[in-house]
């Protein structure tokens, strides 16, 4: 099958916008760097890339007959936000374990931003205090079997909608997108710079960049930056669902080693807690671009970004290494992924 075999459900407004970064290419002083913008790709509760996942995974809910979506997080997910939002446009319920992921010692962190957009929304948001695993955790199993005992029909979504089967399919679509907006700008992309924790976001790229260049066209490489700090965890995981999306897609082959590549340096301290390079990223690209990011992912992936492509002595900031390491003749795309909201639990570091 290829992708477009795969039934959609439109939640975003169609392609997302791509546009130069002008300014800070500038002062980076090596590629050239642009940015693909999940972070504006919906109307649904300021959607993100779990929006574009669900896409692919709303025709199988509603098939299903469930009534409410069962799904985990953080205390800031900004997954079970779009979870919420999702269910809410669907005339659903939402049941969402909010674990605490992430130790930060902010009053207002299970109350503001992602937390308080899905409780606007109706969800029934549980807290609970574990901490932080990518994995499938037993208490997303309690409340899926809460909801059944309470006479509902849930419909199961893990962390990050990573590990439901069709959970790589919105990011397959992506590279696809990327193929076709390439054409009407005149552009190339040969590196893609992504931010990697829960996986099917880069593992769906990794897939629909692989087919692409099977039907013949050209060499990319996707860089992942880890925010998880438990990186052998992304990197098993990105790989099993880069795996079974070549194989969903028929790609005829499995993903190859070298072609999971997610590298560590940005994570800072711990998943969720941001170093003085994630904040030096936030502000970098706020002043010089007007572009907000978030300090618990894309934060990070744009501190790897500047130290990657900013050229030694330039202007970009050492600190995770690999200083200069994208070539100055490279053209860079930068994946937004959406998460501002999480801003609102981090007003201290400001
Ligand atoms: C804003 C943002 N960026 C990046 C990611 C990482 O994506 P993935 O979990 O698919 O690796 C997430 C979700 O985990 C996110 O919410």
């Amino acid at each position: 099958m290829a992708i477009t075999d795969f039934e959609r459900y439109p939640l975003t407004f169609g392609p997302s916008p791509v546009h130069e970064l002008k300014r800070l290419s500038d002062r980076l002083g090596g590629a050239q760097v642009w940015a693909k913008r999940e972070d504006v790709n919906s109307g649904l509760a300021f959607g993100g890339n779990k929006t574009r996942k669900l896409e692919y995974i709303v025709p199988d809910i509603l098939a299903s007959g469930a009534d409410t979506l069962v799904s985990i997080g953080g205390y800031q997910s900004n997954h079970t936000r779009q979870v919420a939002a999702v269910a809410a446009h669907l005339g659903l319920k939402s049941r969402l374990v909010q674990e605490r992921w992430v130790d930060w010692d902010d009053p207002v962190n299970d109350k503001v931003g992602n937390i308080e957009l899905s409780r606007i929304m109706g969800a029934d948001v549980h807290l609970d205090s574990a901490g932080f695993d990518i994995g499938i955790r037993s208490s997303w199993e309690n409340a899926i079997a809460e909801v059944e005992a309470a006479g509902g029909k849930p419909y199961p979504i893990p962390a990050g909608a990573s590990e439901h089967r069709f959970g790589a399919l919105g990011f397959v679509n992506w590279a696809y997108e990327v193929a076709a907006q390439e054409k009407d700008l005149g552009v190339f992309f040969d590196t893609i710079v992504v931010c990697t924790v829960t996986g099917s976001t880069h593992a769906g790229m990794i897939a629909g960049f692989a087919a692409l260049e099977a039907a013949g066209g050209p060499k990319r490489k996707v860089i992942g930056i880890d925010a998880s700090a438990t990186l052998d965890k992304p990197r098993a995981q990105a790989r099993r669902i880069a795996d079974h999306a070549a194989d969903l897609i028929g790609l005829g082959r499995e993903i190859t080693d070298d072609e999971v590549d997610i590298r560590p340096g940005w994570e800072g301290p711990a998943y969720g807690i941001p170093d003085e390079s994630t904040v030096n990223a936030i502000r970098t690209t706020a002043e010089l671009e007007g572009v907000i990011l978030d300090p618990v992912y894309e934060g990070k992936s744009m501190a790897g970004l500047l130290d990657l492509v900013g050229q030694p002595g330039g202007g970009g900031r050492a600190g995770g290494g690999g200083q200069g390491a994208i070539a100055k003749d490279s053209t860079v795309l930068y994946a937004h992924l959406g998460g501002q909201l999480a801003l609102n639990a981090y007003s201290s570091i400001f």
